[in-house]
């Protein structure tokens, strides 16, 4: 079955979103086949970030995400890449179509990097090497 790895980002974690996300992931029918709250440290972000290197958001996104916990889930289901990230919405929160976790849940802060509540792995490439970093 196709797994993925779902990050509630620290901003949720923050906001006391991330009972809400596990829910949508719930009612949406996958299987959550393991959850951990970590603190990542700067080694694990670069390494899950690396495709952003140079970039001008790489700098504040990795601040950003070592600013506090997250919730990191190995989510099963046929699809489920492609599935979550529907149900997570596009990357920026305020364009995010209503009815997606981006959508309903996210907005703009005028901050450096999206503040965007999650991350989905974006192949099953992407996933396996994820899933590698955040449940070593
Ligand atoms: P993830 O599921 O987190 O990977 O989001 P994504 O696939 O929708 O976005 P992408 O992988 O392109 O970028 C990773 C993260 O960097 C995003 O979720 C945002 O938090 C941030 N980010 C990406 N693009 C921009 C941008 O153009 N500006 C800003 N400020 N932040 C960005
Ligand atoms: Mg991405």
């Amino acid at each position: 079955v196709e797994e993925t790895l779902i990050l509630v980002k620290p901003d949720g974690v923050a906001r006391g979103l991330t009972g809400e996300i596990i829910r949508r992931i719930e009612a949406k029918g996958y299987r959550l086949a393991d959850l951990r709250l970590v603190a990542p440290d700067r080694e694990l972000l670069a390494a899950h970030y690396a495709e952003h290197e140079g970039k001008p958001f790489y700098e504040p996104l990795l601040e950003f995400m070592a600013s506090g916990p997250a919730v990191a889930i190995r989510a099963q289901g046929e699809r489920v890449i492609e599935g979550f990230r529907s149900l997570a919405g596009t990357t920026d929160p305020t364009t995010a179509a209503p009815g997606t976790i981006r959508g309903d849940l996210g907005r703009d802060w005028g901050l450096k990097v999206q503040q965007n509540l999650v991350h989905g792995s974006d192949s099953p490439e992407s996933a396996a090497r994820e899933l590698a970093l955040w449940f070593a």
